[in-house]
């Protein structure tokens, strides 16, 4: 029947139609795997970035200009404001998860970007060396109230740590089963900054340090699961 040389006009018809399909179901799948690649792509993130001895004076230039209304043309090719304005730009990107073990945090900038993510549901988890009583933590308070759950470790030693993960790959999936949705959770793409600075006025203005930002997906979900194992390990405040 199919290949007799006259087909009947209602199988030609249905043959079309099912090509049709066939051939728009190809095409979806093909755009959203391309889709996908792209986003996947742009997502893809490798820098390095150091804090010199021009820091100091970059950061407190770009401070009185701010306080001004003004622009300011920065001649530190490594300047002090960008770097942190990029990890501003990573937590702001943040949907599901971030957790960071900071040696000393209280950066009023980071500060503020944390509470934002707090207000976009973003659960924030943060390990710091030293329990968090002193005043100069007020802001942390005013977080945890907010929602932000805060551990540190019970043992001698320094949690020297500065490294922040990003909706890392596990912990998404964690956030996501919890929340008992019968569809999967929608694309998110894990980051780590690691470095030698802590997230601190004087870490960010005074020091020579480095900054490393990967997407590198054995890297994040090794320092992932590090944190994991610290946040279980470590007592805290929830
Ligand atoms: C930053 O971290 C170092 C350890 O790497 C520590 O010795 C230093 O005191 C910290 N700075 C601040 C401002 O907390
Ligand atoms: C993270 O940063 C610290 C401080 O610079 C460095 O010692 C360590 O090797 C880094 N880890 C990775 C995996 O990049
Ligand atoms: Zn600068």
């Amino acid at each position: 029947m199919f290949f007799s040389k006259k087909t009947h006009p209602i199988w030609s018809t249905l043959i079309i139609g099912a090509g049709t399909i066939a051939a728009s179901e190809v095409l979806w799948y093909f755009y959203n795997y391309v889709h996908d690649l792209l986003k996947w792509q742009q997502a893809q993130v490798h820098e390095v970035h150091m804090f010199n001895e021009l820091g100091f004076e970059c950061f407190q230039e770009h401070r009185a200009h701010s306080q001004r209304g003004k622009f300011f043309t920065c001649p530190n090719t490594h300047c002090t404001q960008r770097h942190i304005e990029r990890i501003i730009e990573l937590l702001a990107r943040a949907k599901f998860s971030i957790d960071l073990a900071m040696y000393s945090l209280n950066s009023p900038e980071i500060l503020l970007a944390l509470g934002k993510a707090l207000q976009r549901n973003v659960a924030i988890r943060l390990i710091v060396s030293q329990p968090v009583v002193t005043p100069i933590n007020g802001n942390i308070f005013n977080l945890m109230r907010a929602g932000l759950k805060v551990r540190s470790q019970p043992f001698v030693g320094l949690m020297h740590h500065k490294f922040c993960v990003i909706d890392g790959r596990t912990r998404v999936d964690h956030i996501w089963s919890l929340k008992r949705r019968s569809y999967d959770p929608p694309a998110t793409y894990s980051v780590v900054i690691n470095g030698s600075v802590n997230w601190t006025q004087g870490g960010f203005g005074a020091n020579w340090e480095n900054l490393v930002i990967t997407s590198h997906h054995r890297i994040a979900s090794e320092f992932q699961a590090e944190f994991d194992r610290m946040w279980e390990t470590f007592v805290g405040s929830d």
